[in-house]
């Protein structure tokens, strides 16, 4: 479902990303782990197209993304959840979840988002009029996610969502994430916390410092622990 190949991303003379090869079928949950600084940001923004790779191919369902303008990556069925989660915080969790479902336009469909984002999270649904600003860390996380399906997506991107939230938050998050799996939806998880990563995933990447250093299934890594103590 999505390609990508060969990818290389610069900052001025620093290299970020160096030949990078992933990717993610459909209905699958493939994990990137990797730890501060291994250049999953700058992946999860050159897919959405906010950085320009200096090499590299991205496709999705085969289509080239890299000639898809970024506004209209959305409504080809692709979501991104950035890290920093990107919400409105003086807003109400319906409201941004209401602009999450802007890019489809049709509002049977947004209700029907709405409800399967409630049904996912009830705890959003109780504070569905409270200001995003007010909600715990773990609640925002939950709108993130959130707003992101309101899109409708076939690929949801999540780009660190377990950054900074407490252990007990991080396992609701995993239970949604293989909820949504159990779903259908297909999940490419840019993570450090390869605990939940393991958790939840089918297959995992391991970067570090821009590429990948390892590949394999989710259940071998589970097996072998000390992989990831030796990668990570
Ligand atoms: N806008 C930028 N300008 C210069 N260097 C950057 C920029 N964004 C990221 N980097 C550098 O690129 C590397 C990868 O960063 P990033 O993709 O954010 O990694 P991760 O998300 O895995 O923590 C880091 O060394 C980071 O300092
Ligand atoms: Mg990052």
């Amino acid at each position: 479902m999505l390609e990508v190949a060969n990818l290389t991303i610069r900052y001025g003379p620093f290299l970020a990303v160096d030949d990078l090869a992933m990717n993610v079928g459909a209905g699958e949950i493939v994990g990137i782990v990797g730890p501060n600084g291994a250049g999953k940001s700058s992946v999860v923004k050159a897919i959405g197209g906010l950085v320009a790779p200096k090499t590299g191919a991205i496709t999705f369902d085969g289509q080239d993304l890299l000639a898809v303008p970024p506004y209209q990556r959305i409504t080809r069925g692709l979501s991104i959840v950035p890290e920093g989660r990107g919400l409105f915080p003086r807003m109400s969790v319906e409201e941004n979840l209401v602009i999450g479902a802007d890019a489809i336009g049709d509002r049977a469909r947004r209700d029907r988002n709405l409800d399967r984002c409630f049904e996912l999270f009830p705890i959003l649904k109780e504070r569905r009029w409270q200001a995003v600003g007010t909600l715990s860390g773990g609640q925002q996380q939950m709108v993130a996610v959130s707003v992101g399906l309101m899109a409708d997506p076939r690929l949801l991107i999540l780009d660190e969502p377990s950054l900074g939230l407490a252990p007990i938050v991080i396992g609701e998050i995993g239970r949604a994430l293989r909820r949504l799996r159990e779903e259908g939806l297909t999940v490419a998880l840019f993570e450090q916390n390869a605990k939940l990563t393991c958790s939840v995933a089918d297959r995992i990447y391991i970067l570090a410092t821009g590429a990948v250093r390892y590949h394999d299934n989710a259940e071998t890594l589970l097996q072998n622990p000390e992989i990831l103590d030796h990668l990570m």
